[in-house]
């Protein structure tokens, strides 16, 4: 039931020539030029762009945020770029992160239209709808994983066990060096699976190594500059050859399984006890389903579920790859942690309320977090109805680009012709690095995290899940992930590199939409 949306990859247009292609791009200059003199004005400042690729020449492929960053030294906290023919208002520092996505909460939490999300998802979901439809899931999605990490078997009960089973793997290799990447992949997954499947997978159950592999190679691809290209110019790269089909052309693995997943669920539901997310959707529908403007319905939910999978894996994993590349590069940091640890807890699992009494290692947890900036410019949001803004005005996006169902052919269009609006971005990059918030933004320093008397620090910039009525939907769950995983690791192994720490190269393999980790083979000697 989900075919047919998609479509638009594989037929007989994707062999399109190079004339066609070229006189497209010559109806796009056009259009460009009718829009740019059409456009209203009093938009915030920003460097003059030029037809059809914006600013995209003076943005560093390799690093787009740190171009957004300089422009900002030129043009403020509030500035307009071009990425190609997408008008983007980009959010700077802060102080004006805050006064928008916080003081103005309500203006800015709409979702901009993600080509990638919208070509991965074939569905509007919690991660990429607006309106109602987002209120309702986020709402739902935010009170059940509040539920399941209280009572019964909670979030923090699977996280412990699954530490178990990801200590028990690398016990298994005895000292030999390996690739975490695959390992930290599963057991980040696992989390997602028994949320929504009440659910493990071994670690060498080829379903489950398949399916993370086609949530990896997306994220990869989305990470690339070539798939930021791809959010750029959806239409033009859809009809174009390229890697962009092999992508997504998997991804319907994903949904299958999802699928009959709760199919399974369906038939052995108890409406008296959910067990997991899925129940707690299946039931809400049951109660609604004489509400015609229900917004739980089945492919809602198989499209939120993927959502989770998606947001909840990479995200998560890269920062626990990221983690022990740290603790690897600063063995000084790493056996602080272990001392504090063992003092504090010696042998047993560690749990959340653990984190209070050990503060040295809850800032490094945090720095983690911060000096790897995973999702330097967050999601791209904007503005669902006309803002104003520090004085200048962001015009909303065209209704719409967000219909019910997702004809992808027509998103691509209206892509073309609409410009999609202006999409907002808030810098998390800029915040996460800012001067005037941080004792030492541009190193990796666990003192940006702690007093003079070594108690841990709070710091409001602190914004890796992004602020605002949008912010990361899992934020507590990842939280709790990253500080029971990392103190479980330290608590029974030593991370090193056979080349020496200082061959570990922290700046990131892949930075664009997100940042992807180096991969090294490392070596875990138990302690
Ligand atoms: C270290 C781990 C994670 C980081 C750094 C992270 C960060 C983010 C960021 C920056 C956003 C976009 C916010 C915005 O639009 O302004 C986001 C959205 C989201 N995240 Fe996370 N996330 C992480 C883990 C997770 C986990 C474990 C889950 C759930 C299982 C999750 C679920 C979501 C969802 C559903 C959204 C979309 C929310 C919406 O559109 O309303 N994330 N995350
Ligand atoms: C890690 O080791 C494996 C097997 O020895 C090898 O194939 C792989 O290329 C290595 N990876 C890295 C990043 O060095």
């Amino acid at each position: 039931m989900y075919k047919g949306n998609t479509a638009g990859g594989g037929g007989p247009e994707s062999n399109m020539d190079l004339y066609t292609v070229v006189l497209a791009g010559m109806i796009l200059a056009l259009l460009w030029m009718v829009r740019v003199k059409s456009r209203k004005n009093n938009l915030p400042p920003g460097p003059p762009a030029l037809p059809l690729i914006g600013n995209l020449h003076q943005i560093d492929r390799y690093a787009p945020f740190s171009s957004f960053l300089e422009f900002s030294k030129t043009y403020g906290p509030v500035m307009t770029l071009h990425l190609g023919w997408q008008r983007t208002v980009v959010i700077a520092g802060y102080d004006a992160v805050k006064d928008a996505f916080i003081n103005q909460a309500d203006d800015f939490m709409g979702r901009g239209p993600l080509p990638i999300l919208v070509k991965a998802n074939t569905i509007y979901a919690l991660a990429n709808s607006n309106g109602e439809r987002w209120h309702q899931l986020r709402r739902f999605t935010i009170t059940t994983l509040k539920d399941f990490g209280m009572g019964r078997k909670g979030m923090e009960e699977w996280i412990q066990e699954e530490s178990q089973h990801m200590r028990a793997y690398i016990h298994s290799l005895k000292g030999k060096p390996f690739d975490p990447t695959f390992l930290m992949s599963c057991v980040v997954a696992n989390i997602v699976c028994c949320l929504v499947f009440c659910e493990r997978f071994d670690y060498d159950n080829q379903q489950f190594l398949g399916l993370l592999n086609v949530l990896v190679n997306v994220l990869k691809f989305g990470c690339s500059p070539y798939g930021q290209l791809y959010n750029i110019f959806p239409t033009l790269l859809e009809y174009l050859p390229g890697r962009q089909h092999a992508v997504f052309a998997q991804i319907h693995k994903v949904r299958k399984f999802i699928g009959d997943k709760i199919q399974d669920h369906k038939d052995s539901l108890d409406p008296n006890s959910p067990r997991d997310y899925i129940d707690s959707f299946l039931i809400q529908m049951e109660k609604e389903k004489n509400n015609p403007k229900s917004e739980f319905l089945l492919d809602r939910l198989v499209g939120t579920v993927s959502n989770l999978f998606l947001a909840g894996t990479e995200t998560t994993s890269s920062t626990l790859r990221h983690a022990l590349l740290v603790l690897i590069k600063y063995p000084d940091i790493q056996e602080k942690m272990q001392q504090e640890i063992d003092a504090v807890i010696g042998k047993r699992t560690p749990g959340m309320q653990d984190r209070k009494s050990l503060p040295f290692s809850d800032a490094v947890v945090h720095e983690i977090q911060r000096s790897l900036d995973i999702v330097p410019f967050a999601v791209p949001h904007c503005a669902l109805r006309d803002i104003t803004f520090r004085g200048y005005s962001i015009p909303k996006v065209r209704p719409r680009l967000f219909q019910n169902r997702i004809d992808f052919r027509r998103f691509l269009m209206n892509c073309l012709f609409v410009c999609q609006g202006t999409k907002i971005i808030p810098l998390l990059h800029s915040v996460l690095r800012d001067e005037k918030q941080w004792v030492d933004p541009w190193s990796f320093n666990p003192n940006n995290f702690l007093d003079h008397n070594g108690n841990f620090k709070k710091n409001p910039a602190f914004m890796p899940f992004s602020a605002g009525r949008r912010a990361c939907a899992g934020e507590s769950l990842a939280r709790m992930e990253l500080f029971i995983f990392i103190t479980s690791l330290l608590q029974d192994f030593t991370f090193s590199y056979s080349e020496g720490p200082a061959h570990i190269d922290l700046t990131p393999e892949f930075a664009s939409f997100g940042k992807l980790p180096h991969r090294y083979n490392i070596t875990a000697t138990a302690r």
